[in-house]
């Protein structure tokens, strides 16, 4: 067992908290979902009454070791204070440079500095570090470490990394445990989640098998039913012969494809694809939006996809099936999104299969929703409130699926 919050004196002390305030943000940099930021107050506010200064560590998009102005921490520290209700220190300035420091050596007990986004600094991931990548990232490991006295690792969509903020600092810091976030998330993960009531239907998308391999297999140990959409869809289709068009396809997956429907097959869970599709033969990916002068859009009459046609959603007969399954289910996990549904001619199929999600859970199913597409998809079709439970990680989440350990929580040390 790991050691929590609650197993570690904080009173007076400096606390490092890492947190994952990777949040998207619009063209104006205004912040579109803080739920990352919301879900780290419980860590925040218990930090603040128990007497402690905090040092809040984050990352904010992939800047690869470069500053990269539009991807600051700015705009978070402003919605934390409002959260909050009082001022958070923060500087455009390196986070482990002299301004920076100058910061964290005069922070006292009940104030919170967050630095500005950790990946500005090459040390963090060893991104642009030619060589001696290790030795830079162990230097910054230790520069992090000397700002406080104690580590909270808070950050749960980040666990799946291994940097320096997540892992290096670990071993230069006094003490080290866990915050409340990432205590709730590894709570339901090791006793929820690993006890789901059966029927358990698996609803996955994305566009590519070679992403969701290790998860899908897991998976098929575990539940009843799996449902597949979006692209990868059609490279499982193509797999059995069925024509697919233009759609997007893995090729070189057709194999592991037939192999997984196999394994699928031994271990008695119903694999089920698209049998009807919405077609396209005219998308611009780059600005995702129909070519509408040229492009005709269609809906198939079956599995199969005409010859200069490219799949983006999934059919209204496919939406009927899979809402059957999705309505006899005990227990609902949603990884990925069905089609393109940043277009919204072909957004129907997630967003439908969205809210019988939520309607299965109104009659007592238990949902879980994690990884970007799906956490925006039920927010964007309203019923984000009504799902059981919605994980705060991306990758970590799918890691999770795949059943691995995760390097952030492992650099963690144990209760005694
Ligand atoms: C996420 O959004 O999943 C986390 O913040 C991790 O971000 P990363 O994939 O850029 O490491």
């Amino acid at each position: 067992m790991k050691k929590t919050l609650k197993d570690i004196n904080v009173e007076n002390k400096k606390i490092l908290v890492r947190v994952d305030f990777n949040v998207p943000l619009d063209i104006n940099l205004k912040i579109t979902s803080d739920k990352r930021i919301v879900e780290t107050l419980p860590t925040i506010e218990y930090l603040l009454k128990n007497d402690a200064a905090i040092i809040l560590m984050s990352h904010l998009g992939r800047p690869n070791g470069k500053v990269v102005k539009r991807m600051s921490l700015e705009p978070v520290s402003k919605r934390l204070s409002e959260l909050l209700n009082m001022s958070v220190k923060f500087i455009r300035s390196d986070c482990i440079g002299f301004e920076s420091k100058k910061i964290a050596v005069n922070l006292k007990p009940g104030e919170i500095f967050l630095l500005e986004n950790l990946r500005f600094h090459p040390g963090e991931e060893g991104k642009g570090v030619s060589g001696e990548k290790d030795i830079v990232t162990d230097i910054f490991s230790r520069q992090l470490a000397s700002m406080g006295d104690i580590f909270v690792q808070d950050a749960f969509g980040t666990l799946h990394r291994s940097h320096a903020s997540t892992t290096g600092i670990v071993k230069y810091v006094h003490d080290a445990a866990m915050g409340f976030l990432v205590e709730k998330e590894l709570n339901f993960f090791y006793r929820v989640f690993k006890n789901l009531p059966s029927p358990i239907v698996a609803v996955l998308g994305g566009s590519k098998i070679s992403d969701k391999m290790d998860i899908i297999e897991n998976l098929l140990n575990k539940v009843d039913f799996v449902i597949i959409g979006g692209a990868m869809a059609y490279t499982f289709l193509k797999s059995q012969g069925i024509s697919i068009g233009t759609s997007f396809v893995e090729d070189d997956k057709l194999d592991l494809a037939l192999e997984l429907i196999k394994k699928a097959k031994e271990r008695k869970v119903d694999l089920l694809f698209p049998i009807d599709h919405i077609v396209t033969n005219k998308i611009d990916f780059m600005n995702k939006c129909v070519v509408r002068f040229k492009s005709d859009i269609k809906t198939t009459v079956d599995e199969a996809i005409p010859e200069e046609f490219m799949g983006v959603d999934i059919g209204p007969r496919t939406i009927e099936k899979f809402s059957e399954v999705i309505k006899s289910a005990k227990a609902i996990i949603w990884n990925g999104a069905l089609g393109i549904f940043e277009i919204s001619e072909f957004s129907k199929g997630t967003f439908e299969i969205a809210e019988f999600i939520a309607e299965a859970t109104d009659n007592g199913s238990i949902s879980v929703v994690g990884g970007g597409d799906s956490i925006s998809s039920v927010k964007k079709a309203g019923v984000d409130k009504k799902i059981s439970y919605i994980s705060t990680g991306g990758g970590a989440f799918l890691e999770f699926l795949k059943g691995k350990e995760l390097p952030g929580i492992a650099a963690l040390p144990d209760l005694n």
